[in-house]
């Protein structure tokens, strides 16, 4: 088969709606309540090759979680499809879960243990040997800019950002073959982001890795993704390479284009930019 064309994830008319405090039960309310669900994410649809690096770029709220969330089988879209390497996210759930690995901010650990502890009650969920694994964790978490004692802590002792680059960590042990990173960089100081990013760029360049990734970044996704999608209020607005959307908006009088003004180009908005530095 053809490595190039190979459709590594296949998102299409996806929609997710929520209704405000559906999950309560009230048994003397009728079901929907005349509330209007909002509509987290709006049909979408794109494409991932495989061995690609794709950007979704949004505000804060315009459904980035949610789409990920979806793909990586945690939420049930209320319409359309998603197939990871050919599999369907609801029909073949556990054939999509070996394929995926998500990391978000809301990562959850053993708090008491340590990172290596932590890393290798997962490397032994999928299989990888205690001696191996060990060596693996450290190198990585090494890597991504902790020091080798940080490995021995326990988790609770451990900064936000410290505690994100070992979500980062576990998601990388186990070489999944789509890695899903939602906001990877948010939160963590200037040099950390940089650590992350050459991280995200080697794993591109040297491992089979297929990468979707979120982001309030602008230049993030400028120097990290192929391609990157630009959602607002749940519905893709822009689908290029960063080069591609900067020249959609550039004028003859405008200087260098940046993703920023795209973004504002193509919604009349700002971003807001929440990541520390
Ligand atoms: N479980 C839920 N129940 C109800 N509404 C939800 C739920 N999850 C998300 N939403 C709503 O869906 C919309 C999209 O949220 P989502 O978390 O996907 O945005 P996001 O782009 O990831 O934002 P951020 O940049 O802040 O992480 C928001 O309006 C949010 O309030
Ligand atoms: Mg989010």
């Amino acid at each position: 088969m053809n490595r190039e064309a190979e459709i590594a994830l296949e998102v299409s008319g996806v929609t997710k709606r929520f209704v405000k405090g559906e999950k309560l039960h009230w048994p003397w309310r009728r079901s929907g309540n005349g509330r209007k669900p909002i509509v987290a994410v709006d049909n979408v649809s794109f494409r991932v090759q495989r061995g690609e690096v794709f950007g979704i770029l949004g505000p804060n709220g315009s459904g980035k979680s949610t789409l990920v969330r979806c793909i990586a089988t945690l939420l049930i879209p209320d319409e359309g499809t998603i197939t990871v390497f050919g599999h369907d996210v609801l029909r073949e759930e556990m054939a999509v879960k070996r394929l995926i690995n998500r990391v978000s901010v809301e990562a959850s650990f053993f708090k008491k243990l340590t990172p290596m502890e932590n890393l290798l009650y997962g490397a032994r969920l999928y299989g990888l040997g205690a001696k191996e694994a060990r060596r693996r964790i450290l190198e990585i978490l090494t890597r991504l800019g902790l020091k080798r004692e940080d490995a021995f802590r326990p988790m609770e002792e451990m900064s936000r950002g410290m505690q994100q680059k070992v979500a980062i960590a576990r998601a990388f042990l186990t070489q999944p073959i789509l890695l899903l990173l939602d906001e990877p960089t948010t939160g963590l100081d200037p040099r950390s982001k940089r650590e992350v990013q050459a991280f995200v760029r080697e794993l591109r360049d040297t491992h089979d890795a297929t990468i979707l990734l979120t982001t309030h970044d602008m230049q993030e996704a400028d120097v990290l993704c192929d391609r990157v999608a630009i959602l607002d209020e749940g519905r893709i607005v822009a689908l290029d390479t960063p080069e591609g959307l900067k020249a959609q908006v550039s004028r003859a009088d405008a200087g260098e284009m940046t993703l920023e003004d795209v973004f504002m180009e193509l919604t009349g908005k700002r971003l807001r930019e929440e990541e520390v530095g």
